[in-house]
């Protein structure tokens, strides 16, 4: 079992040392907020620590996160707030006897007493919403269930906690009242005010990272919701970035298995029903009749297909091409609409491809002669996870020197070659294999590697040898006149 969590940690963490907890008496939390944005497949969640050094030269902050939620915990980061630098953050084992999981916070500089930081704890989760009821009708709206744990836990004594769950839309059909919190306030313990519920605040809480203190006040709170965007998940990702020095392009392909995990449809499609839902802007969130993504500027031949064939329906407006180090690049914005709306429960399977100019995204480092490309690890569909995503690079042949920084570490990943047509020796392809992607994922890796000079010349060279073939072959055939019809045709005719 453990060997499971320590997976998904080292997916989570850049570095999972584990370091010995820091005593539970070296902070206090002044206060702790923790703001739940509620989605359909992607659940944000923001923790504010105000945390107080009781101790001289308090370096390491633990944060303590129940199993169940590290389980659908995606994607993971610590930093100080107003900071762009995340802090290190490692894998320190569970408390005795719990059902949590420490994670122990390096601070930049150690405090001293008394002295009071603010730590905010970002998580995207993933899967963690279920559709309720689990049947609409074409017509009917969609809701969601969702469900999380009413106290933040500490190993440290926190003097006030209050967690804010939001949703987009103040349709909120129901949510838990807590039990047994009495000891920690003495008003409501729960109040709806428009499109946010919150829980607390709740007071003087001691360390809560224990046992008894689980066992006696933890319990879980669940919020039935209006969700009135599609609840998309991507099954399945195959991107091929194919780089090429020969014609200056890369070319971008993603195979997607898109799936709407909203509530499965009740009963049949009705195309007409459809039209007039669409018409009066009515059409329910878990009927998808089309996704808006953002691709690249200055990219072109943009092509999409299923297994039908070409689908010609897609509008895209493509965004000209950055100059070099301009920032607030514009994206090209394609509106890909499928042939048929993705119902609840419902697969769509499509191939969508580009070429972009390799100057946009590769540089030459004249110093190491080394080309460096960096390629997005996939394009956000707004609102989706991708469960499953593999991610091939595809070097120019020749290429050595082969090198890549990944933005965050990956289930697998492995260097290969690549032979296609005209190829002499092959390309190297790097492959890299993730699961659980959401839109803080959509970061570059970036891929370095040299081509020497006869590199450079193969291909040309392969395809002039090709020719050279053909056209002596033209020449031999020419001379030696096959006349096997000639010949052939008397003999039929005796
Ligand atoms: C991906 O998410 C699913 C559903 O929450 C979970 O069962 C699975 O363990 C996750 N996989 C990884 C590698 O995190
Ligand atoms: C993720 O959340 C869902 C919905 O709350 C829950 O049913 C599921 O068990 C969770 N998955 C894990 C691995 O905890
Ligand atoms: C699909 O469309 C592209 C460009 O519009 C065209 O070049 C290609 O031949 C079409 N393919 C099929 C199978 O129709
Ligand atoms: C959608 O695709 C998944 C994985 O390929 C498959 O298990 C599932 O049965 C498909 N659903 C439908 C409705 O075809």
């Amino acid at each position: 079992m453990l060997r499971l969590w320590d997976a998904i940690f080292c997916l989570l963490l850049a570095s999972a040392a584990p370091v010995l907890s820091a005593s539970t008496r070296s902070f206090e939390n002044s206060a702790i907020v923790r703001t739940i944005d509620l989605g359909g497949s992607l659940v944000h969640v923001t923790t504010t620590f105000a945390i107080k050094a009781l101790e001289k030269d308090a370096k390491e902050y633990t944060i303590t996160l129940p199993e169940d939620e590290i389980l659908n915990t995606s994607w993971l980061e610590v930093k100080v707030k107003g900071k762009q630098q995340p802090l290190t953050v490692s894998y320190s084992g569970s408390p005795a006897g719990s059902k949590s999981y420490n994670l122990d916070v390096i601070l930049e500089e150690p405090l001293d007493v008394g002295a009071t930081l603010n730590l905010v704890l970002e998580t995207v989760q993933t899967h963690a919403t279920r559709p309720w009821p689990e049947k609409a009708a074409q017509g009917e709206e969609q809701s969601l269930k969702y469900q999380t744990f009413l106290f933040v836990l500490s190993p440290y004594k926190t003097n006030v906690q209050r967690t804010k769950v939001k949703s987009s839309s103040p349709r909120i059909i129901s949510y838990t009242t807590p039990e047994r919190v009495e000891d920690f306030t003495l008003e409501n313990p729960v109040t709806k005010s428009g499109a946010t519920v919150t829980y607390g605040p709740y007071n003087n809480v001691p360390s809560s990272s224990t046992q008894a203190f689980v066992e006696k006040y933890q319990q879980p709170v669940e919020l039935h919701y209006n969700y009135d965007y599609p609840v998309l998940q991507v099954l399945k990702l195959r991107r091929a970035a194919e780089i090429s020095h020969w014609g200056a392009n890369i070319n971008i392909q993603d195979d997607i298995t898109l799936h709407n995990a909203g509530p499965e449809l009740n009963g049949h499609f009705s195309r007409l029903e459809h039209q007039t839902q669409s018409f009066y802007g009515r059409g329910a969130p878990h009927v998808v009749p089309m996704v808006t993504i953002h691709l690249p500027a200055g990219i072109r031949n943009t092509y999409y297909y299923d297994q039908i064939g070409n689908v010609s329906t897609s509008r895209l407006r493509v965004a000209p091409s950055a100059a070099r180090g301009q920032k607030n690049v514009q994206s090209s914005v394609l509106e890909l609409k499928p042939r048929y709306p993705i119902m609840g429960g419902w697969n769509y399977t499509y191939t969508l491809g580009w070429d972009a100019p390799l100057g946009d995204s590769a540089n030459y480092d004249a110093k190491t002669g080394k080309y460096i490309v960096s390629v997005p690890v996939m394009t956000e569909i707004p609102g989706s996870v991708v469960n499953d995503a593999e991610i091939s690079i595809i070097l120019p042949e020749g290429a050595i020197d082969v090198d890549y920084v990944a933005p965050f570490p990956s289930v697998s990943n492995e260097v290969s070659t690549h032979v296609t047509y005209l190829d002499t020796i092959g390309r190297p392809l790097i492959t890299f294999k993730y699961k659980n992607l959401t839109n803080r994922h959509t970061k570059p890796i970036y891929v370095s590697y040299r081509v020497p000079i006869s590199a450079h010349f193969r291909k040309p060279l392969a395809v002039a040898t090709v020719l050279l073939s053909l056209f002596t072959f033209a020449m031999v055939v020419r001379r030696v006149d096959l006349t096997i019809h000639k010949t052939a045709a008397p003999t039929k005719k005796m």
